[in-house]
C-alpha cells in the first residue's frame, strides 16, 4: 500500500508517498481501507510547522526538533477491510469512519485502528468524502458553541470566517441551537453561508457586521479581543477559534473582562464527542460541507490549498487511485 509521510518542516514538496506492507490486524483491531480523508488546516500547520505567533516551539517541542514526526491524517472514512482475534461488532465490508488523531496516520491505503478507539459505523446518510469531512470542523465547533460559549436559542451569533471547515459547521449548529446567525465571508461564498443557515452576510473585508453579539466566534482569530469586544453584547463570549500565545495566556489568566469572556483552547478528540456530532448530523443539524476532491496522489497540491485558509468546505482527498 502506498503511505504518506512528511520528511521535514516545509511546504507540501516536502510529503512523500512510500510503499509498506498492508498491516495485520492484531488483537482487538480492526483493519480499515481508507477510502477518503479529509486535508484539514491542522494538517497543513503540522507538515509546515506555521503555527500562530508564539506556539512554533511548543509544537516542535511535541512533534519533533527537526521534522514533524507525526504521520500525515487526522480522519478517515473507508470499510473494514478485516478484524483481529477477539473482534466483535465490526465486520469485513462494514463502512466506518473515524479519527486517528494528533499522532495521524489516515493519509495511507489501509490504517489500523484498536475496536474501541475512535471508529464508528458511517451512517448511510454520509458518502466517504462526506464522512472524512465530518469531525475537523464539526467537533470544534459543537465543542466551542454548545459546552464552552453554552449558546441559547434566541442569541444573536456572528461566525467570522463562516465558509471553511470550522465556520462551516459553527454556522449549520450555531443555528440549530436557535442562534440567529450572521456570518463573514468572501464574496464568493456569500450563497454558501447563507445555504448552511446564516441570515445576514457580509465580507470581512468590509469590516464586521453590527453588533451587538451575544457570541462571536473568531475562526481565524484576526478580530482578537480589541476588534470583537465592542461587537459584544453584556455577557457576551468571544471564541477565538485560532488563538497566539499571547491571547492563549490572556484566555487562560483572565478570561473573565468584565461580565464577558474570552474562550479558546483545542477540541477534545474522543469518542463521545465523535457521538454527539453524529446525534446532531442524525438530527438535522450538522452535514460538512464537501468542497474540492482530489485524488491521494494530489495529496501535495491539496496542502497547498488548504494553507491558504479559504477552502470552501472541507477539502478531501480519495484512496481509489494509487499514487505512482
Ligand atoms: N482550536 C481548535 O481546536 C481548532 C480546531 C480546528 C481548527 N482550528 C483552527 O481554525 C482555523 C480555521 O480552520 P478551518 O479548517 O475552518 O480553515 P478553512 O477551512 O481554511 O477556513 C478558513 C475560513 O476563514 C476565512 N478567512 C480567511 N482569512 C480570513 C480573514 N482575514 N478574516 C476573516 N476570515 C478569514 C475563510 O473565508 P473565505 O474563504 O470566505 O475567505 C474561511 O471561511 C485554522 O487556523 C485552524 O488551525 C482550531
Amino acid at each position: 500500500m502506498k503511505i504518506a509521510r512528511y520528511t521535514a518542516y516545509g511546504g507540501p514538496e516536502t510529503i512523500r508517498f512510500e510503499d509498506a506492507p498492508i498491516p495485520a490486524p492484531g488483537p482487538g483491531e480492526v483493519l480499515v481501507r481508507v477510502r477518503a480523508a479529509p486535508v484539514t488546516a491542522g494538517d497543513a500547520r503540522l507538515r509546515s510547522g506555521m503555527v500562530p505567533r508564539g506556539l512554533g516551539l511548543l509544537l516542535r517541542v511535541a512533534i519533533g526538533l527537526t521534522r514533524p514526526r507525526v504521520a500525515p491524517g487526522w480522519a478517515f472514512a473507508g470499510e473494514v477491510a478485516g478484524v483481529g482475534a477477539g473482534v466483535t461488532g465490526w465486520s469485513v465490508g462494514q463502512r466506518v469512519f473515524g479519527l486517528t488523531g494528533f499522532k495521524g496516520g489516515a493519509h495511507r491505503e489501509y490504517l489500523v485502528i484498536t475496536q474501541s478507539g475512535t471508529i464508528l459505523p458511517l451512517p448511510d446518510t454520509l458518502s466517504f468524502e462526506a464522512g472524512a469531512a465530518f469531525f475537523f470542523g464539526g467537533l470544534t465547533a459543537a465543542e466551542f458553541l454548545i459546552d464552552r460559549a453554552k449558546v441559547t436559542a434566541g442569541e444573536r451569533v456572528l461566525v467570522a470566517g463562516a465558509t471553511g471547515a470550522v465556520g462551516g459547521a459553527a454556522v449549520q449548529i450555531a443555528r440549530h441551537l436557535g442562534a440567529k446567525v450572521a456570518a463573514t465571508a468572501s464574496a464568493a461564498n456569500h450563497d454558501l453561508a447563507r445555504r448552511m443557515g446564516a441570515s445576514e452576510v457580509s465580507d470581512y473585508r468590509d469590516g464586521s457586521p453590527a453588533g451587538p453579539f451575544d457570541v462571536v466566534i473568531d475562526v481565524m482569530g484576526k478580530l482578537g479581543w480589541d476588534r470583537a469586544a465592542p461587537l459584544l453584547a453584556p455577557g457576551g463570549r468571544l471564541v477565538l477559534v485560532t488563538a497566539d500565545l499571547s491571547a492563549m495566556l490572556g484566555s487562560a489568566l483572565r478570561p473573565r473582562r468584565g461580565d464577558r469572556r474570552v474562550i479558546t483552547g483545542t477540541s477534545k478528540e474522543d469518542l463521545p464527542s465523535m457521538l454527539r456530532l453524529v446525534g446532531l448530523h442524525q438530527e438535522g443539524a450538522y452535514t460538512p460541507v464537501v468542497g474540492q476532491v482530489l485524488p491521494f496522489a494530489h495529496l501535495a497540491e491539496a496542502h497547498r490549498i488548504a494553507e491558504g485558509f479559504h477552502k470552501p468546505g472541507n477539502l478531501v482527498v480519495t484512496m481509489d487511485q494509487t499514487p505512482a
